[in-house]
């Protein structure tokens, strides 16, 4: 059974370009409730800690430095199939082959700096939720 809630973070270039609030309201129109949020600056090793399943890739050290560079808003959304319909939301990884009306389309500036996170499986959607949040950060329903 596909879960109901995934983690998305909106990121540091995002921030910096003031689309937090097209970004947020994207997604409230695609159907995600917002049902836990924050505003934060990763430090290096959080940032690490959040990307560890990535650290033997070529890419992590500058991702843990461009993530750990700027504010970051991190939340929890909640929709059926969540983190599936949140992946088409947001579009490929690379905003060049990202799909037209994707949020990575549309606000991301290139492969690293490419505005949301979602999560990539119902227990990592869990365990990044966790990361940020705790069960008294959460408002479900
Ligand atoms: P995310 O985890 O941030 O939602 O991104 P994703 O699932 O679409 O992509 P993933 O493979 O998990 O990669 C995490 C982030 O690392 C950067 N990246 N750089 N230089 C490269 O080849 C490369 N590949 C990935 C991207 O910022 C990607 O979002
Ligand atoms: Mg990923």
């Amino acid at each position: 059974m596909s879960g109901n809630i995934t983690l998305t973070m909106i990121k540091p270039d995002a921030v910096a370009n003031n689309y937090i609030g097209p970004i947020l309201s994207q997604i409230n129109n695609a159907g995600f409730r917002i049902i836990a949020m924050k505003m934060t600056h990763l430090s290096p090793a959080k940032a690490g800690q959040f990307y560890a399943v990535h650290k033997e890739r070529p890419f992590y050290n500058d991702l843990v430095k461009f993530m750990s560079s700027g504010h970051i808003v991190a939340a929890i959304l909640e929709k059926d199939n969540a983190v599936e319909d949140f992946r088409k939301l947001i579009g490929a990884t690379n905003p060049a082959e990202a799909a037209e009306g994707t949020i990575r389309k549309q606000f991301a500036e290139s492969l690293e700096r490419n505005a949301v996170h979602g999560s990539d499986s119902d227990d990592n959607a869990n365990i990044e939720a966790d990361f940020f949040f705790s069960q008294l950060e959460r408002f479900s329903g």
